[in-house]
C-alpha cells in the first residue's frame, strides 16, 4: 500500500487554506480507511469508531493486541452521547465528567465512562466502558469537525515502540501499512493523555500523562493511582488498564534507568562491558562530570536536570528513536523528580526500560 502524506499546518488552518486537505482526510475516514494525524500529545492513528472493519485496520497496522481498547476522540462535549451510554451514568459519574471536561477539555485527559452500544465492539475490546477525550490540537479538532464522527485513535506507532511525536516517526513505523498521514508538525506535549476511570468508587488514574495527579486532585478532591502503575511496581501487579501491561515505548537497544544515588552501580556495569559496546546516555551534567567522562559515550543528552519536566516529556520519545537510528546498544537514563508531568515521564522511562532500574 502506498502511504500518502498531506500537510495541514495550524497556520494553513487559521488562514482557511486547508479545506481541500480536510475534505480529503474526511473522505478517507468516512470510507472506512485509517489516517494518522497530530494531536497535542502524540500522533494518533484514527478510524471511524462506529465501523468495526475500519477499527480492525488500526489493530492490523499497529500489530496491536486485540484485548487493548482504543481511545475515542470527539470535538465537542455535546457529542458525548455518540460514544457513551448516558443511561448507565450515575449522578456521580456525570458530576465527575462535567468537572473534568470543564477544566481539562480540550486537553490531554481521557475519561473512562460507560460505553455506547453504537461503538464498534473492537474499540472497547469488549469492555462495557470507553475512554474518551477531546484533543487540544487545531488540526485534530478540524478533522473531527469535518468528519463529524467519533474517531478511535491509539498512538500511531508500531505496538511496543515509542509513540510518534512527528509525521516522520509515523512514516518510519507505518510506511506501507496505512494509506494517509496528516503532517501537522511536531506535537506539543510529547507524552500521551492521562487516563482516568470515572466508574470506580474513587476516580482512579490508570495511566499518568499530560494532566498531572495534582491537577486531578484539585478538581476532584480525591483520586487514586492504580497501584500497578506506580513505578516501583511496574511489571509486578496486573494493571487495570489493558494497555499498561505490555512492554511499551521501548527502543531496540537496552535501556537502564538509574537514580543519582545508585550511580556507583552504573559504573560497575560500565566497567564490565566490552570496550566496543555502543553506549548512549541521558543524564544531568553533574552525573556526567562525576562518572562518565571516561566512558566511550556515542550519543548523549546531558542537560537533564536543567530541563523542565515538560521539555523532557516533549523530547523523550524522540531521543529513544534517535538512539535506535544510530544503533546504540545500551542507554543509561537518569531518573527525574516524579511530580507534575515528571510522573508520566518516569512511568514511560521505566516501562521503556522493561522495569530495569539499577
Ligand atoms: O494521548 C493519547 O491518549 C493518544 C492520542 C492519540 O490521543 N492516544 C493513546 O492511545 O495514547 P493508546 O491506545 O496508545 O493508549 C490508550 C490507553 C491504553 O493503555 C488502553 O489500554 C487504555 O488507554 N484504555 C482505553 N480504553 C480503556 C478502557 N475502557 N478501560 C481501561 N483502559 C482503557
Ligand atoms: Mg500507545
Amino acid at each position: 500500500m502506498k502511504t500518502n502524506i498531506v500537510e495541514i499546518s495550524p497556520k494553513q488552518l487559521a488562514s482557511g487554506q486547508a479545506e481541500e486537505q480536510l475534505q480529503l482526510v474526511a473522505d478517507y475516514l468516512c470510507s472506512g480507511q485509517i489516517v494518522a494525524f497530530p494531536t497535542e500529545t502524540v500522533y494518533g492513528l484514527g478510524a471511524n469508531a462506529l465501523d468495526e472493519q475500519a477499527v480492525q485496520g488500526i489493530f492490523a497496522a499497529k500489530g496491536r493486541p486485540s484485548d487493548n481498547p482504543l481511545i475515542v476522540h470527539i470535538s465537542d462535549v455535546k457529542d458525548i452521547d455518540k460514544v457513551a451510554d448516558l443511561s448507565k451514568f450515575t449522578p456521580i459519574i456525570s458530576k465527575r465528567l462535567q468537572l473534568l471536561a470543564d477544566k481539562f477539555w480540550p486537553g490531554p485527559l481521557t475519561c473512562i465512562i460507560p460505553a455506547s452500544k453504537q461503538l464498534a465492539e473492537n474499540v472497547t475490546a469488549g469492555l462495557d466502558t470507553v475512554g474518551v477525550r477531546i484533543p487540544d490540537h487545531p488540526v485534530a479538532l478540524a478533522i473531527l469537525q469535518t468528519v463529524n464522527l467519533p474517531v478511535a485513535a491509539p498512538s500511531a506507532n508500531t505496538s511496543g515502540k515509542p509513540s510518534p511525536t512527528s509525521a516522520e516517526h509515523v512514516y518510519h513505523d507505518l510506511n506501507g501499512r496505512i494509506p494517509l498521514i496528516v503532517d501537522g508538525g511536531e506535537t506539543g506535549l510529547g507524552v500521551e493523555s492521562t487516563v482516568i476511570d470515572l466508574t470506580s468508587m474513587i476516580p482512579t488514574v490508570l495511566r499518568p500523562g499530560g494532566i498531572s495527579i495534582e491537577q486531578l486532585n484539585d478538581v476532584l478532591g480525591q483520586v487514586i493511582i492504580d497501584p500497578a502503575i506506580a513505578y516501583a511496581s511496574i511489571g509486578q501487579l496486573q494493571p487495570k488498564s489493558p494497555g499498561m501491561k505490555y512492554t511499551h515505548y521501548a527502543p531496540e537497544g537496552e535501556l537502564l534507568v538509574f537514580f543519582r544515588d545508585s550511580i556507583h552501580r552504573v559504573l560497575e556495569t560500565i566497567n564490565d562491558l566490552p570496550l566496543d559496546k555502543r553506549l548512549g546516555l541521558i543524564c544531568s551534567n553533574d552525573s556526567y562530570h562525576i562518572f562518565f567522562e571516561q566512558a566511550n559515550i556515542e550519543w548523549s543528552y546531558l542537560q537533564l536536570h536543567q530541563a523542565r519536566a515538560e521539555e523532557i516529556a516533549r523530547q523523550l520519545y524522540k531521543w529513544l528513536r534517535e538512539v535506535d537510528k544510530l544503533g546504540i546498544e545500551l542507554i543509561f537514563i537518569e531518573a527525574i523528580a516524579a511530580d507534575g508531568v515528571g510522573y508520566a515521564v518516569m512511568n514511560r522511562m521505566i516501562k521503556a526500560a522493561g522495569g530495569k532500574v539499577i
